[in-house]
């Protein structure tokens, strides 16, 4: 079975737990990684992380994604927003994604309304904090099988 799921942090999310905690909570990227590694464990997944601050490095990341994992949980951050780069790049990777942003980004600023995501990830799970990890944990689960 597919099991291998990449779980992708883009710019600025290294410094959870350092962060407006209003609208992020004050868990820690590490702590967050270790919580979603017990979410994709207990779905009968094997969860990876990733995290840079560097666009091309993080787009360079993608074009290798599908050799290592099957499908990808990606929270790109302000990325998420504005970077057509990371969007075709995650196009080429082509492997099952949903995104994920912690905090409500419908509830907040106009620009954060829009992802360049929209229509190649297969869901959007936003504002439900590190839980929402774990709705798209098993949204891919159900993709996978
Ligand atoms: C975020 C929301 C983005 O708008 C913001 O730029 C982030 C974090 C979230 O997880 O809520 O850096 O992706």
């Amino acid at each position: 079975m597919k099991n291998r799921v990449e779980v992708l942090h883009g710019v600025n999310l290294d410094w959870l737990g350092r962060r407006d905690p209003e609208h992020y909570g004050t868990i820690s990227l590490p702590e967050l990684e270790v919580k979603i590694g017990r979410f994709a464990h207990d779905l009968g997944l094997e969860a990876r992380f990733f995290q840079s601050n560097h666009e091309g490095e993080f787009v360079e990341y993608l074009h290798r994604l599908p050799e290592i994992a099957d499908a990808a949980v990606i929270n790109a951050g302000a990325w998420s927003h504005y970077s057509y780069a990371i969007r075709d790049a995650l196009e080429i990777a082509a492997v099952p994604a949903v995104e994920v942003h912690l905090s409500d980004v419908h509830a907040r600023e106009e620009w954060r309304r829009r992802s360049v995501f929209e229509g190649l990830v297969s869901g959007v799970v936003a504002g439900k904090g590190p839980d929402g990890y774990r709705e798209a944990l098993e949204m891919l689960k159900a993709e996978l099988e």
